[in-house]
């Protein structure tokens, strides 16, 4: 399908689909699915809560910033979808437990959780280590606190589904510091939740996205969106739009006989070397 300039510039690729019935009668738990004021220019967590919404589930948006859970609820009602959203910090337990709950008694269950909370940092070579244990503590350790408390849940609803969001920078170096260890952490927890949950009905699985155009991959201006579109085998820039999808479908049915994968969302640039890079750059 031909997009306008104007999608290409804002969500770079197929936005929200018609409404449809994939998910109706599930509730989806999407953590930092917060969204700010520009409602064409998302991040991962909020495209697919929307989406999610728009599949006909009920979402569960949970943020540590309440007015950007509350923003992302505002865009699914618009749409006549239903969303409740949820404050809590990733790290915090008890908070999460809290807002699972509510989540729950909100909606009647739990089907999916896309543990799609993300902070980058955490430099190696700082005078401390404070930076590199809070990136450590919500990339990685957030993830587990998550998933533990949807557990008992997701376990009740049968076939259910965990969707992680790792990044390339878990399986590729750019000077990342902790954040690429964190997400080689959240690939790790993949496989090891899916080994220990999956006689419990519940598929784990996670999104490698690589250097998406969302409102924190948006480095360098024009020249840096020119950079990550010549940067990958398609000659395309990715966004919020294709996590959201690529979410959809690991959280969804037709992903029955898929657990433990780590899909790359990259447009392929993580299948080539550096040096067979170069002359398509
Ligand atoms: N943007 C990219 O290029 C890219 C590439 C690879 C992977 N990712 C991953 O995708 C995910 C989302 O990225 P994005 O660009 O949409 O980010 P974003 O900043 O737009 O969204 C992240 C949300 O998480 C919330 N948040 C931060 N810390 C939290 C905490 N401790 N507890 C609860 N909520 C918290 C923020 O308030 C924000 O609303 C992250 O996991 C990120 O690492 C992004």
């Amino acid at each position: 399908m031909e997009r306008s300039d104007a999608e290409k510039s804002q969500v770079g690729t197929v936005g929200l689909p018609r409404r449809g019935t994939r998910m109706r009668g599930r509730v989806a738990l999407v953590s930092g699915g917060g969204g700010g004021s520009d409602a064409d220019f998302l991040g991962t967590g909020a495209a697919t809560a929307l989406l999610f919404a728009e599949q006909g589930a009920v979402v569960g948006v949970l943020d540590r910033d309440e007015s950007r859970a509350g923003r992302t609820c505002e865009l699914v009602r618009e749409r006549g979808g239903r969303a409740v959203p949820l404050t809590a910090d990733v790290t915090d337990e008890a908070a999460v437990e809290r807002a699972v709950a509510h989540l729950v008694a909100e909606a009647g269950r739990l089907d999916v959780l896309v543990n799609n909370t993300g902070v980058t940092g955490g430099a190696i070579d700082a005078p401390d280590l404070r930076d590199w244990d809070r990136v450590m503590a919500v990339n990685l350790r957030g993830c587990a606190v998550t998933s533990r408390a949807a557990l008992p849940h997701l376990r009740a609803a049968g076939g259910a589904a965990i969707v992680n969001v790792s990044s390339v920078a878990a399986i590729r170096a750019f000077g990342s510091g902790a954040y690429g260890a964190s997400k080689a952490g959240v690939i790790a927890l993949t496989r090891d939740l899916a080994y220990a949950w999956g006689r419990h009905g519940i598929r784990v699985n996670c999104i490698v996205p690589g250097h998406l155009h969302t409102p924190i991959g948006n480095h360098g201006g024009a020249e840096g969106r020119d950079l990550r579109r010549r940067a990958s085998l398609l000659a395309t820039e990715g966004s919020a739009w294709d996590v959201a999808w690529a979410a959809l479908f690991l959280g969804g049915p037709e992903s029955a006989w898929i657990t433990a994968a780590a899909l790359p969302v990259d447009a392929g640039s993580t299948a080539a070397t550096a040096l067979g890079l170069l002359p398509l750059m």
